[in-house]
């Protein structure tokens, strides 16, 4: 019998080229499985596009002195002319500043708030005196508070691959000025409420994701959902380049890249559809009722957002289909 898989690829940040550890570790793996499941019979549809927001793309601009958008149109041609190069056969391959992926994820945004799966809450963030600015996300590194790497980001530690707030790094130093001559302020954001959605995670990771994931994935993501520890997690920053906040006041701020990142999984699809000239035919994908395999090829670092806070999100919407499968 023909089976519908859907082969979702990490959306690689769209500030510079690839290198051959991105092809080895999250681009041709997934393209080999999609052949072979052409080969098989199979109907495979494999979406992804580069990522456009957050501070890894201001961050580059900031240092060209150029604009974010600047460096997304310079690099979006470049990436796709290098998969095409390599053979890479994406069904779509779109990018997360397009109308449609604002659309779908601001709507996601507000049927989060509506269902009580997203609230509001004052956080502590660090603020430069001497750049005179908030230091979010990549804006800042320091000391990582799990492993004591010394040059862990705000958000993520890529040497052990934690997830934390950047007020809990240790020395932290402005990623501008290198100053350290830092504040902690009070601002309010939006939160993804975790801690809410960590009983339906838990039930997910139980049923049906044994056996058929990696080891290195499933022991990570279930010793945090088990854990019944999962917090809210802001979703929102202070910064001017990333999808807009669907709800008046909050305009000098954006959406957190990794809440808009991931749903660009589903607005691809969206994409396609429209594309194919059936704009309903995603629901054939994504539906929970579908007969659909999604398995989800990324690097190692990216294994939280897509096995704990996208499935997370996904139960939070409701009605979608979760990750079959998450091989990093
Ligand atoms: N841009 C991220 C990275 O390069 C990956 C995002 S995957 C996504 O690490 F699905 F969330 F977009
Ligand atoms: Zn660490």
């Amino acid at each position: 019998m023909p089976e519908k898989i859907l082969v979702c690829v990490a959306w690689p940040y769209v500030n510079g080229l690839q290198h051959i550890g991105h092809i080895a570790g999250a681009y041709l793996p997934p393209d080999i499985f999609a052949r072979y499941h052409r080969l098989e019979g199979h109907e495979v549809l494999m979406v992804s596009g580069s990522d456009t927001h957050g501070t890894p793309i201001t961050v580059r601009a900031d240092e060209e002195g150029v604009t974010p958008l600047d460096i997304v149109e310079r690099y979006h041609p470049l990436i796709i002319e290098a998969y095409l190069k390599l053979g890479l056969n994406f069904d779509l391959f779109t990018h997360t500043d397009t109308a449609n992926h604002w659309a779908v994820t601001q709507e996601m945004f507000l049927r989060h708030l509506e269902t009580g799966n997203i609230y509001r809450d004052v956080q502590r963030q660090l603020y430069s005196l001497d750049d005179r600015r908030w230091l979010p996300d990549r804006y800042v590194e320091g000391t990582c508070p799990v492993c004591g790497y010394t040059e862990a980001r705000g958000d993520q530690c890529d040497n052990c691959g934690s997830t934390y707030e950047a007020v809990e790094l240790l020395n932290p130093r402005s990623k501008i000025s290198g100053s350290r001559n830092l504040e902690v302020r009070e601002t309010e954001h939006f939160f993804l409420d975790l801690a809410r959605l960590n009983p339906a995670l838990e039930a997910w990771i139980q049923d049906g994701q044994k056996g058929h994931w990696r080891p290195n994935v499933l022991n990570f993501s279930r010793a945090q959902i088990e854990s019944g520890n999962l917090r809210g997690r802001p979703i929102t920053r202070d910064i001017d380049w990333g999808v807009a906040i669907p709800v008046p006041g909050y305009e000098d701020k954006r959406i957190y890249v990794w809440y808009d990142a991931v749903i660009g999984y589903l607005s691809a699809t969206k994409e396609w559809a429209s594309l194919t000239g059936d704009p309903t035919a995603w629901h054939a994908w994504w539906d929970a009722a579908a007969d659909v395999r999604a398995s989800y090829f990324i690097g190692k670092d990216n294994i939280p957002f897509h096995a704990i806070i996208w499935p997370a999100m996904l139960i939070g919407y409701g009605g979608l289909k979760l990750p079959y499968d998450v091989p990093a």
